[in-house]
């Protein structure tokens, strides 16, 4: 499972930074992080809400433009080690600068250059999609649309949103995500990790995204499952993500359902070192609870080729 090549839509660069390096960060900088860590470690939190906190402030570390090229690097080489050939990280103007086109730009460039060099060493593609953050409300959200139009191009190549779905409507969002689209950017959006089947026709109504982010309570409805087959919506799912988080267990997982039913879902860690998984666990488990082999898993990274956020070339490239 390891080496078969991997493509993962779904990873947010901060919740990628393994507490190693969060520690190592913390001591080169002299804070005091270790209310954020368990004894074995690993980061320490209970339930959704919690885990946002600790990794909030687990960014705190990451301060300057090269503390995230430096992320960049250690995110990308183990992603490579995993066998992912090509990954779309979630990157967060709000904790890059705090918003300003000029600071964001410094830091863009410092992992840009990190990921070019890891392209060159591992052999690992990426792309940056950026992120605004649903529980900083809708007009943070709109600065964090303006970094992403004034850097889109090659490398920046989607805009998004993650944080707490229980907070406000995809609605509240639709200047951001307008602005975003009118810059040429492409969407997705976290919807139907927490919030039911309204939250996912929200997003393509209001938001008029073309992917989403978990999208696995759509099983609640089976129209919505529907209109998400006729009309090829592709899911970024994180299963393993959802198992941590208590949404479900492995073996009531919908992804198999929505699969058989003509959603093009894809696999992907969502905050690797957060749920304890990486993509070939991610794999393993699939592997092991539905039964899938070798020619799932490649039909799947064949649909997230598909769906990447990149280039016609790249894309062709991937499949
Ligand atoms: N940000 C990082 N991980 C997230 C998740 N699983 N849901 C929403 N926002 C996030
Ligand atoms: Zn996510």
């Amino acid at each position: 499972m390891k080496d078969l090549p991997k493509v993962e839509l779904h990873l947010h660069l901060e919740g990628a930074a393994p507490p190693s390096f969060v520690r190592g960060l913390a001591a080169e900088k002299g804070h005091d992080l270790s209310g954020i860590f368990a004894e074995d470690g690993s980061y320490r939190y209970n339930g959704f809400l919690e885990f946002l906190k600790v990794y909030e402030a687990a960014t705190e570390v990451l301060q300057t433009p090269e503390d995230f090229g430096r992320l960049t690097k250690e995110v990308l080489h183990r992603s490579a080690e995993h066998g992912v050939i090509y990954t779309e990280a979630f990157l967060s103007p709000d904790f890059c600068g705090g918003r300003d086109v000029g600071a964001w730009r410094e830091y863009l460039a410092a992992i840009q250059e990190a990921a070019q060099d890891a392209k060159r060493d591992a052999g690992i593609e990426m792309r940056g999609i950026i992120t605004c953050i649903r529980h900083f409300g809708p007009d943070k959200a709109k600065e964090t649309a303006r970094c992403a139009a004034e850097t889109a191009g090659d490398f920046v190549t989607g805009f998004g949103m993650g944080g707490d779905e229980g907070k406000g409507r995809q609605g509240d969002f639709a200047y951001a995500f307008d602005m975003a689209r009118e810059s040429g950017l492409r969407l997705t959006t976290h919807a139907g990790e927490w919030g039911g089947p309204q939250s996912i026709r929200d997003a393509l109504d209001d938001l008029r995204v073309e992917r989403i982010g978990h999208g696995v309570r759509a099983i609640e409805d089976p129209a919505l499952v529907d209109r998400l087959a006729e009309d090829g919506i592709v899911l970024e799912v994180c299963p393993g993500s959802n198992v941590s988080l208590g949404i479900y267990q492995w073996k009531s997982h919908p992804i198999a359902k929505l699969r058989d039913k003509g959603v093009p879902v894809t696999i992907s860690t969502d905050d690797p070192p957060f749920f304890h998984t990486t993509m070939t666990g991610e794999y393993e488990h699939l592997s092991h609870v539905h039964d899938w082999d070798e020619g799932v898993f490649r039909d799947i990274a064949r649909v997230a080729a598909r769906a990447a956020f990149c280039d016609e070339a790249t894309r062709t490239a991937l499949l």
